[in-house]
């Protein structure tokens, strides 16, 4: 682990975690990359340094911290022309930000082109000393982290128009179809320890249904919020999705599967979609245990262990501000409306253009795709599902929100709804119903985590509380003059 201080060069190498060897962009040369972490309040600074060199695929870069809301720090948030120009090869970026507030886990990943898909994606776990999570389940082990991520043998760059991936990774090994039997990773445990595992969906695009074979798990963490203890046998984690669960070792030493399973996927005892959970004393052999998918999550029975009410009027469309975002493919399959609007990115950062003196969201590009938020008041945005290549996941960047609908329910929950950063909103018949104050100046992105989806255009812009948005410090902007051309034409300062 690496942090929160740190260098994080970004480099091709060719890898093979699922024995098919392939080109890739990776951060700090491993898949996936380093686990990044700190306490709650520390600085982070990860300084990026682009030393890519392939040309196969963009060169350009830059990493965008899910799930950390850069109050006061949007122009180190990452998504490329929304808040900041790609970092270039040979320059690097310093990510400078604290994390004042939050705990629990996130992750990182590229936020140019398809990059993550083609490999830069890892963990980033905040600590809170005085977690009450981990007083109350007196857990032995907080530190475990399982990724799961899909993983493809062409390059984004080669991606056909409905990628298909070949094989799913559990801490960045895995098999497919066909394929030659690669180790598996093993999480390695002793009989009678309490376990906190912190669950990160780095995939690019399916879903993953977790569960560990004769182990029931119990849901504390959410998204970086903690919740209500639920248990589970398993549960659906959505890309850019966190679970923390809490497993005791309470079964005969032995080896069990450690199963992460995408839609239509298999669930056979060869090793396919999984990993091994291993006792210690146990011999290193391939489990004989079978799948116990019994008990799911259902996401309305998570509830926040703190503050839990939704904010505003508790009623539908009781908000200050009331969207309705809906998004339909067009007839070719090929990209993605949301009230009638592709985004396109724009040639200059949505930020440039706010600090260069844009006074309205109505001026910003790419128009159409931004929408304008008064600070201090309660957003609720009403997405239906049903899009096709659904269900999709969701992420708002610069908040959490409460899921006052979720997918599946016709009801509503003002009281104690979760809170989370990424959520499906379903499919056909389904719609789901979030909420979140604008406390956080900035444009902040919202996009399907389906990466594939985002440059097919499924997002849309917040632009909060633009004259309160954070200037520039002294390092970002002279960062700025060597990686956006048209800096001083859009800056004096
Ligand atoms: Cu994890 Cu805009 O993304």
């Amino acid at each position: 682990a690496i942090g929160p201080i740190a260098t994080l060069p970004i480099v091709n190498k060719v890898i093979a975690p699922d024995g098919y060897s392939r080109d890739t962009v990776l951060a700090g040369g491993t898949f996936p990359g380093p686990l990044i972490q700190g306490n709650k309040g520390n600085d982070f600074k990860i300084n990026v340094i682009d030393q890519l060199t392939d040309t196969s695929m963009p060169t350009a870069t830059s990493i965008h911290w899910h799930g950390l809301f850069q109050h006061t720090t949007n122009y180190v948030d990452g998504p490329a022309f929304v808040t900041q120009c790609p970092i270039i090869p040979g320059h690097s970026f310093l990510y400078d930000f604290n994390v004042p507030q939050q705990a629990g886990t996130f992750w990182y990943h590229s936020h140019f082109a398809n990059q993550y898909c083609d490999g830069l994606r890892g963990p980033l776990v905040v600590y809170d000393p005085n977690d009450p999570q981990k007083h109350l389940y007196d857990v032995d082990n907080e530190s475990t982290v399982i990724t799961l991520a899909d993983w493809y043998h062409y390059l984004s760059t080669n991606a056909p128009p409905i990628p298909a991936f070949n094989s799913s990774l559990i801490n960045g090994k895995g098999r497919y179809p066909g394929g030659p039997a690669v180790a598996l990773s093993v999480v390695n445990v002793s009989r009678g320890q309490r376990y906190r595992f912190r669950l990160v969906s780095i995939s690019c695009d399916p879903s993953f249904t977790f569960s560990i074979d004769g182990h029931q798990l119990t849901i504390i963490e959410v998204d970086g919020n903690n919740v209500q203890p639920l248990h589970v046998d398993n549960l659906e984690i959505f890309a850019g999705q966190r679970y923390s669960v809490v497993m005791t070792a309470n079964q005969p030493v032995g080896n069990y599967w450690i199963r992460s399973v995408p839609p239509g996927g298999e669930v056979d005892n060869s090793g396919l979609n999984a990993a091994i959970l291993r006792y210690n004393g146990a011999p290193s052999k391939n489990p004989t245990s079978n799948s116990s998918l019994s008990l799911p999550l259902v996401e309305t029975n998570l509830h926040p262990l703190t503050n839990p009410r939704a904010p505003g009027n508790p009623v539908p469309g009781g908000a200050d501000i009331n969207i309705n975002l809906n998004v339909v493919i067009n007839d070719a399959h090929t990209q993605f409306l949301v009230n009638g609007v592709v985004f396109d990115p724009p040639s200059v950062p949505v930020l440039l253009q706010i600090l260069s003196g844009a006074s309205s969201a109505a001026s910003l590009l790419p128009s159409g795709s931004i929408y304008g938020l008064e600070p201090n008041k309660v957003v609720e945005l009403v997405i239906p599902g049903g899009a096709v290549g659904g269900p999709h996941p969701v992420h708002l960047h610069g908040h959490a929100f409460s899921v006052v609908r979720s997918a599946g329910n016709s009801t509503y929950n003002f009281d104690n709804p979760v809170v989370r950063d990424v959520v499906s909103i379903g499919n056909t018949g389904d719609e789901v119903t979030i909420r979140f104050v604008t406390d956080n100046p900035g444009p902040w992105f919202f996009h399907c985590h389906i990466d594939w989806h985002l440059s097919a255009g499924f997002a849309v812009v917040f632009a909060e509380d633009v004259p309160d948005v954070p200037k520039l410090d002294g390092g970002v902007s002279s960062a700025w003059k060597q990686l956006c051309p048209l800096y001083n034409q859009y800056i004096n300062q």
